[in-house]
This record gives C-alpha cells, sequence and structure tokens, in this order.
C-alpha cells in the first residue's frame, strides 16, 4: 500500500499557500467522493459534504492533546480507529519530532485508508499499521496487543455509528489498554438521551473522565488509570 503518489512536498505546499490543490478525488458512491485537498500547508481531507481530516488544525485531537502532554510524551504505541487521511499522526510527529510512533491505523474505507498510507509517506517519524476494517468488529476480535494512546474518531459522515457508542465496545476499549494508558474519543450525539446512556457506559468502565466540547462534538479523554 505504501506507493509515493503526490510528488514533490516542497514544491506543493509553496503553491498551496496561493491556492487550494486538489490532490487525489475517488467516486465512492453515485452521490458522494473523498476529495484530498493540499490547503495553506494542510491536507484536509472531505467526504461529500463534511470535512473528515484537517491537517494539524483537527480541532477534536488539536484540543484533547493540548491537555495531555505528559501522557503524550510518553506514548509510543498508538491505535488510531477511523483513520482519516491521518491527522493525528500529523499532529504527534509535528509535536514530537524526535520521536517514532508506531500506528496502527484502522477505517472501514480502503480508498480512504490508502490515501492515508501515502500521507503517512510524509512524516517519517510515524511508523504506520494499516488495517481495513469495522472499527467494533475490530476490538470485538481483540486484536491481542495493548497500546499506549487510543484515538477513537469513527464517523460516517456527521453521525457516529450505534455500536461505537456501546458499552460492549467500550469494554472492549478497556482490554486494549495498560495501566498507563489514555483513549481520546471524539463524537457526536444525537440528543441528550443518548449522551447521557453513553457518559453512564463510561462511568462503568473508567474512574474520571475529562469532557471538552466545541461546536456539536464531545471529545473525551479516558485514562485508564488515574
Ligand atoms: C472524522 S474521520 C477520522 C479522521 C482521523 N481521525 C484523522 O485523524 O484524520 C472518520 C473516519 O471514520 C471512518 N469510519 C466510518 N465508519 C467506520 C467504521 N464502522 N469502522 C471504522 N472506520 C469507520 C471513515 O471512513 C473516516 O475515515
Amino acid at each position: 500500500m505504501r506507493k509515493r503518489v503526490f510528488g514533490s512536498r516542497k514544491l506543493l505546499c509553496q503553491l498551496s499557500k496561493i491556492v487550494p490543490l486538489r490532490l487525489k478525488k475517488v467516486k465512492v458512491d453515485k452521490k458522494r467522493s473523498i476529495k484530498l485537498y493540499l490547503y495553506k500547508r494542510q491536507l484536509k481531507l472531505q467526504y461529500g459534504r463534511v470535512l473528515y481530516s484537517d491537517g494539524t488544525e483537527y480541532f477534536p485531537f488539536k484540543m484533547a492533546f493540548s491537555k495531555m502532554k505528559t501522557r503524550l510524551s510518553e506514548a509510543e504505541n498508538v491505535l488510531v480507529l477511523g483513520a482519516g487521511i491521518g491527522s493525528v499522526g500529523m499532529m504527534l510527529h509535528d509535536k514530537f519530532p524526535g520521536k517514532q510512533w508506531q500506528m496502527h491505523f484502522v477505517d472501514i474505507s480502503k480508498p480512504i485508508l490508502e490515501t492515508c498510507s501515502s500521507v503517512m509517506d510524509w512524516f517519517p517519524n510515524v511508523n504506520g499499521e494499516y488495517t481495513q476494517a469495522d472499527a467494533f468488529e475490530f476490538i470485538k476480535n481483540k486484536p491481542g496487543k495493548k497500546y499506549d494512546l487510543v484515538c477513537i474518531d469513527v464517523f460516517n459522515e456527521d453521525r457516529v455509528p450505534q455500536e461505537i457508542l456501546s458499552e460492549k465496545f467500550v469494554h472492549g476499549i478497556k482490554q486494549v489498554l495498560n495501566d498507563s494508558s489514555s483513549v481520546v474519543m471524539n463524537v457526536m450525539f444525537e440528543d441528550e438521551d443518548q449522551q447521557e446512556d453513553f457518559e453512564q457506559v463510561l462511568t462503568d468502565e473508567f474512574s474520571v473522565f475529562d469532557r471538552l466540547e466545541k461546536e456539536q462534538n464531545s471529545i473525551y479523554i479516558l485514562p485508564a488509570n488515574n
């Protein structure tokens, strides 16, 4: 999956300061395409009407990571459920340029995962592993590995699949953590009841959690242990 497809990074970055560059377009069905842009030096992924990834400016994880510097500095193995084009990887790469990150990206979409892999070639501190799978099934099937940081960002356009908010999934996530791991989970709820039910599920598995809010997003920071 690792092919160089985008040409010279330096030249493209310069051009992108002036005009948005569309680097790739893949039609996924009758209505929707995924489009990869470079604009103002940021790689962005658009899917249908929504922006899935926004370079190092991707706000849910930018907000969360700004509160987790010590924990991040100790992390090395990262699981990303909902890869997009790897904004999470770009941010970790930028925050800790001297570090080598082992990142396992899981996404249901083959074209998105292939794009993620090509984009990550631009970030040599990220050693990526790429798995095409449904995030719920991936966790249900027990990957048999522990991760220092788990980033959960699974969206079908602007909807989080119901299973991702389930007790079974949250319990499964607990099984891939070690004592000092953290989880960052970005979600949007359909209503207050759904949020209340989900937070009850979290309370049963994690003794404390932080919640950040912006626009319609709720971003949870969940330390495995306090
Ligand atoms: C908001 S984007 C993720 C952005 C990404 N975290 C980043 O750092 O750039 C949501 C992703 O979830 C993926 N997705 C949707 N349903 C999924 C599922 N059931 N299992 C795994 N991935 C899924 C989409 O293909 C999309 O790439």
